[in-house]
């Protein structure tokens, strides 16, 4: 069995930029020779089938029911990626019967398919689905832009997984950005934050600048790597796949699928409101 990374992509408000960033990296990622899947935990709209241009006819609720196994539902993507296509309904995953837990374990066991990374691209904010992806995933990173409102949600996201899941390590990718530098800057002050009120290092990981090319990939459906490869954008993803492919191993990555099934439905999240 391949040691498996599960990658989680975060951030406090929406809109920031997980999908863009979740699909353009799991494409990096394969372009680079690994075996990728991403996972549309995203409840919204502008979900990863749409980013990437696939259309599907199942999703992951259809697993959760029982009506399909994993290997029926997953797509190929660019670059052939493996595409969990996302459901609705999957707050509703405590409620789920012994036997339907049972069954999910048991289809992502079945997928025999080996695999280096698992992206999980999850929704905007600290819901209860969200922190049940993000507490399966070995690492989670934070999607920031450079405005008042992004950065304030992200320090609150990060400070719910600090003081409420036991978080000691984030790392960051400011998006949107005008260069690196300013990417650099933006870390530095929500680490400065981080440091004090947290107790917290955050990592950084690479920025992705502001590209027009993004917003016109997403137009035509596509990935910027695939719809412009020579552009920034396209080199910035490129740059932030070898900062996670440096990451170091993480315990139970040789769990494979299975090991994120079963800890997402271990997890029991400390959700608490406001
Ligand atoms: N670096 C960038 N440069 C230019 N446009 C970008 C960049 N990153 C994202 N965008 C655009 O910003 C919009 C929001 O991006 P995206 O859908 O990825 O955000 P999201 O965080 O997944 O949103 P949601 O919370 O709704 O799921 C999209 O139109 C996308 O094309
Ligand atoms: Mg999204």
């Amino acid at each position: 069995m391949s040691d498996l990374k599960i990658i989680g992509i975060a951030s406090g408000k929406g809109g920031v930029g997980k999908t863009t960033i979740s699909a353009n990296l799991a494409v990096a990622l394969a372009d680079a020779g690994n075996r990728v899947m991403l996972f549309d935990g995203d409840l919204g709209l502008a979900n990863a089938q749409l980013a990437l241009g696939i259309k599907v006819d199942y999703n992951f609720s259809h697993v959760i029911s029982g009506e399909k196994t994993l290997s029926e539902i997953v797509v190929r993507g660019p670059s052939d990626i493996y595409v969990v296509p996302g459901a609705s309904g999957i707050g509703k995953m405590a409620d789920l019967g012994e036997a339907e837990l049972q069954g999910m374990i048991q289809s992502f066991s079945e997928f025999k398919e080996p695999l280096d990374y698992l992206i999980v691209d999850a929704a905007a904010g600290i819901s209860l689905a969200v922190i049940t992806f993000l507490k399966a995933c070995h690492q989670t990173l934070i999607v920031v832009r450079d405005e008042p409102s992004s950065i304030a949600d992200a320090y609150g996201i990060i400070k719910v997984l600090v003081t409420e899941q036991n978080y000691t390590q984030l790392s960051l990718i400011p998006n949107g950005v005008p260069d690196q530098r300013s990417g650099e800057l933006l870390h530095r002050r929500l680490n400065a934050v981080c440091l004090k009120f947290l107790n917290l290092e955050l990592g950084y990981t690479y920025s992705i600048e502001s590209d027009e090319m993004i917003t016109e990939a997403a137009r035509k459906y596509l990935p910027v790597m695939k719809h412009a490869p020579g552009s920034s954008a396209a080199r910035d993803f490129r740059k932030l796949a070898k900062e996670v492919v440096t990451f170091p191993p993480q315990q139970g990555a040789s769990g494979g699928l299975q090991f994120f099934i079963e800890r997402m439905l271990n997890t029991q999240p400390e959700v608490q409101n406001g």
